[in-house]
């Protein structure tokens, strides 16, 4: 898998993709702040061409996955599965113990790969996110590594 270290050179393309992909995209200075703060920053890419990246914040023994995003045009090809497993490598080898992570019941897409990584409900955020119509809860889930 080609996984290289994100650079603020990459925000550009990384902010096309985000902001195609999520209802409540990140700025580009969340990434500045992830990047400055030496969070475990990564874009996936193939010849050149971006195709995801993630924002992984690890703790002492345990490690928030802040986003995993696959371009549009390459969901779906078992690249969010590639992705993800790359990303408990990384936490593997930094001694982590789990992965955690907070999605919106709503995102079909992330709740079913979670689901099929070895993910599992261990609580719920009520109103965490803001939503079109008022706010929407986030499910919080862990990954044992
Ligand atoms: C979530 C995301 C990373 C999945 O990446 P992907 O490359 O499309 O997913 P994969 O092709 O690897 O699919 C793996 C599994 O996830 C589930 N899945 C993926 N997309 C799905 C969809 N649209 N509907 C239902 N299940 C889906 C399926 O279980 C799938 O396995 P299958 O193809 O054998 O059925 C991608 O949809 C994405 O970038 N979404 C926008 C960003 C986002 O919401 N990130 C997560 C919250 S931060």
């Amino acid at each position: 898998m080609p996984l290289r270290d994100m650079t603020s050179a990459d925000l550009d393309e990384v902010m096309r993709i985000e902001q195609r992909v999520h209802r409540s995209p990140w700025t580009r200075g969340n990434f500045a702040d992830a990047l400055d703060s030496g969070y475990v920053c990564r874009v996936y890419e193939d010849a050149g061409e971006m195709l995801g990246y993630t924002v992984l914040m690890p703790a002492v023994d345990e490690a928030q996955l802040l986003n995993i995003s696959i371009a549009a045009e390459h969901q779906r090809k078992g690249l969010g599965r590639k992705l993800l497993g790359e990303i408990k490598e990384i936490a593997r080898g930094l001694h982590m113990q789990r992965l955690l992570l907070e999605v919106r019941p709503s995102n079909v897409a992330a709740l079913g790969l979670y689901r099929d990584t070895d993910f599992r409900e261990i609580g719920l955020r009520r109103g965490y996110y803001a939503a079109a119509s008022g706010r929407e809860d986030a499910i919080v889930m862990e990954c044992l590594l």
